[in-house]
């Protein structure tokens, strides 16, 4: 591994790589991710190929500052400032009409393109040192837990061969995506920056979510490598007996074999924190048969909890 830590030195070799063609895993506020120089096909093409991921799903494409959105964006009306201003850097990607420098293997050949300017000072120092816009994805192969630790980037992809250490990122979920109409803005995938937050600075599209499609958001994401259940009152005391429960409020956690408890306060943030953590501790632990989450009600942040949970239970349900 050629760079392991975050220092200066760690940082202009792994913008060496990203200058040369190559991949590199960095940290985000929200979760890791495997970085290449987003104007460089070839490039781009390694992290489809290390991810496992279909064509199809979209990368989002990461800046430093406000100058380098202009290059790749076509057209950007007020509203993108007034929310940039607002929310960047931080968890919140916009889809926006691209420009002709954005190779299509990026955006899967549609002519939007996501584009956020993350809140960690590695992620935008690795960005202003490789001197390119870096497309990320999680650090994670696809379909599967996303990493919000260095450890949890090895685990899944051995073979990168740079990794910037960041410690445990401060959100823990992915940013908030939204594009936006002549009505307003529409949320295709929900994070810590709630619909809420957003309205407070222009108005949402009333339009159903399902009218505007994000390629990529599929119905089985997140997914453990043991069957993951979204607590209810069918599991019987011998399977809680071996199974872990991602606990919320304490109040499930009577009964099951392991627990981790997400928050000590009722925050939900802390449920985002710490929620992929507690599956990949549970995915890891032989003694876990099952793992259990603890709902929350489906408002605000919940929202983006109980998308997480629906995704990585999914698969399961088919039995
Ligand atoms: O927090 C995050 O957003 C993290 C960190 C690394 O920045 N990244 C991330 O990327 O979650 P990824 O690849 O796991 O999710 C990207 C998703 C795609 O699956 C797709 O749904 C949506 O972003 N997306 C990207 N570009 C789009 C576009 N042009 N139109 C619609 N959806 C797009
Ligand atoms: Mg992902």
């Amino acid at each position: 591994m050629r760079c392991t830590g975050a220092t200066q030195h760690d940082i202009d070799t792994a913008a060496g790589i990203i200058r040369r063609g190559g991949l590199v895993a960095f940290p985000t506020e929200t979760v890791y991710g495997l970085g290449a120089n987003a104007l460089d096909p070839r490039a781009v093409a390694g992290i489809f190929e290390m991810k496992e991921r279909p064509s199809f799903d979209p990368l989002i494409v990461h800046i430093a500052d406000l100058r380098q959105m202009d290059g790749l964006v076509s057209a950007a009306d007020e509203r993108v400032e007034v929310l940039a201003r607002a929310f960047w850097p931080g968890p919140l990607t916009m889809v926006l009409e691209k420009s002709g420098i954005v190779p299509g293997i990026v955006t899967s050949d549609l002519p939007t393109v996501g584009i956020r300017m993350p809140d960690n000072h590695i992620a935008r120092a690795l960005i202003e040192a490789s001197g390119c816009p870096i497309a990320a994805p999680s650090a994670n192969k696809f379909g599967r837990i996303s990493p919000t630790t260095a450890a949890h980037v090895k685990k899944q992809l051995p073979g990168v061969d740079c990794i910037l250490d960041g410690g445990k990122t401060t959100v823990g979920i992915e940013s908030t995506i939204i594009t936006l109409t002549d009505r307003g803005f529409v949320v295709l995938r929900s994070g810590i920056i709630t619909r809420e937050d957003l309205e407070k600075y222009i108005p949402s599209d009333p339009q159903s979510i399902a009218d505007v499609q994000a390629p990529g958001m599929l119905k089985s994401h997140y997914s453990p490598r043991k069957k993951l259940l979204i607590l209810n009152d069918t599991l019987s005391e011998k399977e809680k007996s071996t199974a872990g429960l991602i606990s919320f409020t304490g109040e499930a956690e009577r009964g099951f074999g392991k627990v981790i408890r997400v928050s000590q306060r009722n925050d939900l943030k802390d449920y985002a924190v710490n929620m992929f953590e507690a599956m990949h501790a549970f995915e890891d632990d032989d003694e876990v048969m099952m793992i259990a989450a603890e709902p929350v009600a489906e408002a605000g942040i919940g929202r983006a909890i109980m998308d997480r949970l629906k995704k990585a239970e999914y698969d399961w349900r088919q039995e």
